[in-house]
């Protein structure tokens, strides 16, 4: 192969891989069905990825698909307008720069041409603030500098859920290097999680994507959220890559990237150091791809939970692959409350690595996050073809694999392949599992010693 077709090639790969995703489900329907996938499901090489040819997008209108991307994506940048926000009066010196911000967004937003909205390099401080759409055109917001919340409580009063919002907007893409810092102290000080003697109150999260279509955020950072640091809600096609995201050990409910009823979203090559989960999925997401994932400290990387207060929830086709989690509460884990239903199926957790995590896989059907002991229900989120494999590394605690699944519904074909992991001290791990459908392949340690 000469080098010319050797980079088409590559570019083809690559090409397939990002956009193949966008429009179909790479995560196999039925990852149970292993045989027929078992020249995907290569477990010993750290590259491998379901690339799977769509079934109803041709290989030439993919083509057609990628010259129009790359030709839209070219002259799109190419032919930008610039709106800079310090050209709308911030000024990035300590005061409060909101209306500027707001202004800047208006004219962006109304721009006929696409727009390069840029954030110089400097220090701009934000009150809550929605940036609301339908724009006109494709705006990418360049952050190069740092956009820092205001500390002041009473400034959340008319909606204490949210810092920073983009609502509705199509053609979005977030870029930049600069940082999203939720200066979150003095919601950490005043969370019941913290100090037990104060109410428990809500927090903003810093940074929410609502209702958003063909979303890139890449290269940013995040840190000290009020609440969680991202969160995901109700979008179609996103891309959420290189991100550092941190925050305390011990800062409360800082999840790091958090997606709710969203659809084909990946999430590439991010380093996740928080107080709370990674990563958590839950009801309404489908096709799910997080991948180069360094998650610790935090809580891990998390399905649910799911059901609460009798809820119906429904997640599917989630793949996590080529996850490094250190230090983490639980590697990965599903929970889902009593009461619930709906279901939660077709995941797949591939190449992962832990190092010190104290439930490194873990799915709980009877997660009861509240003050009073949860009732014993009769219905349940059903969980069913959950496939982890390779996965590798060292246990906190004794028990490194733990299924506590509904007497009722059970969990339903989970399959461990190539699992291995030992306790970080001496001894040999635990396996506890109840109500488990049950599969071994290759090497598992610990096993359930009963399967049904
Ligand atoms: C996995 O890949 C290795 C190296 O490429 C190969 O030797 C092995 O046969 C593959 N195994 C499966 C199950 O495909
Ligand atoms: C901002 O957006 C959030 C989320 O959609 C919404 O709940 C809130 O009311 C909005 N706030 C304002 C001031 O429009
Ligand atoms: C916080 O905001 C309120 C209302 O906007 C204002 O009255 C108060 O002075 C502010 N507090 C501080 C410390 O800036
Ligand atoms: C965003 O779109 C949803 C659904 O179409 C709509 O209900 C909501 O009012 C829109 N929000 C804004 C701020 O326009
Ligand atoms: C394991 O994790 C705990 C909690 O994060 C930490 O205190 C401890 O130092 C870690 N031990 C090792 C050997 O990494
Ligand atoms: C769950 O386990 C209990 C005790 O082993 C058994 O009686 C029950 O039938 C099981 N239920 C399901 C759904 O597997």
């Amino acid at each position: 192969m000469n080098s010319q077709s050797h980079f088409l090639s590559i570019l083809l790969i690559a090409f397939l891989a990002s956009f193949s995703f966008s429009f179909s489900s790479n995560v196999p329907e039925d990852p149970l069905v292993l045989d027929h996938h078992h020249h995907q499901i290569n477990s010993s090489g750290d590259h491998d990825e379901y690339i799977k040819p769509s079934p109803t997008i041709s290989r030439t209108s993919r083509l057609a698909i990628l010259s129009w991307a790359i030709a839209a994506h070219h002259s799109a940048s190419a032919n930008n307008i610039v709106v800079n926000v310090d050209s709308f009066g911030a000024k990035g010196d300590g005061g409060d720069d909101t209306q500027a911000f707001r202004k800047a967004w208006k004219k962006a937003c109304s721009s006929q041409r696409g727009v390069d909205l840029v954030v110089p390099n400097r220090n701009y401080h934000l009150k809550p603030i929605n940036f609301s759409g339908p724009c006109n055109s494709p705006i990418t917001l360049k952050i190069y500098g740092t956009i820092k919340a205001s500390p002041n409580r009473s400034d959340y009063s008319d909606d204490t859920r949210h810092w920073i919002v983009f609502e509705n907007v199509t053609n979005f893409r977030v870029e930049g290097g600069g940082t999203i810092d939720g200066n979150g102290r003095i919601w950490w000080q005043n969370s019941c999680k913290v100090n037990e003697a104060l109410p428990c109150t809500i927090a903003p999260n810093a940074m929410t994507f609502f209702g958003c279509i063909n979303l890139q955020v890449d290269n940013i950072r995040f840190r000290n959220p009020q609440k969680m640091h991202l969160s995901f809600h109700e979008c179609v096609n996103v891309k959420a890559s290189n991100l550092i995201v941190t925050a305390p050990e011990d800062s409360p409910n800082t999840d790091g990237i958090h997606v709710t009823g969203t659809q084909n979203i990946k999430i590439m090559n991010c380093l996740i150091r928080t107080g709370d989960d990674c990563i958590s999925i839950v009801s309404g997401s489908r096709n799910v791809r997080a991948t180069d994932i360094i998650c610790g400290p935090g809580h891990g990387i998390s399905i649910g939970s799911l059901g609460a207060g009798n809820s119906e929830a429904e997640v599917s086709d989630v793949m996590v692959s080529r996850a490094k989690m250190m230090g983490t509460t639980n590697g990965l884990r599903i929970k889902t409350w009593q009461g619930g239903s709906g279901y939660a199926s077709n995941i797949v957790f591939k190449n992962i690595m832990m190092h010190n995590v104290s439930n490194p896989i873990i799915i709980n059907q009877y997660y009861c996050d509240q003050d009073e002991p949860c009732q014993e229900q009769t219905s349940a989120v059903k969980i069913s073809n959950v496939v982890y494999d390779n996965v590798k590394g060292t246990s906190a605690s004794k028990v490194a694999v733990k299924f506590d699944c509904s007497k009722r519904f059970g969990c339903q074909g989970i399959l461990l392949r190539n699992v291995y992991i030992k306790p970080l001290g001496e001894g040999t791990a635990e396996a506890s599992c109840e109500n488990v459908s049950l599969i071994h392949r290759g090497r598992v340690s610990p096993k359930c010693s009963s399967t049904i």
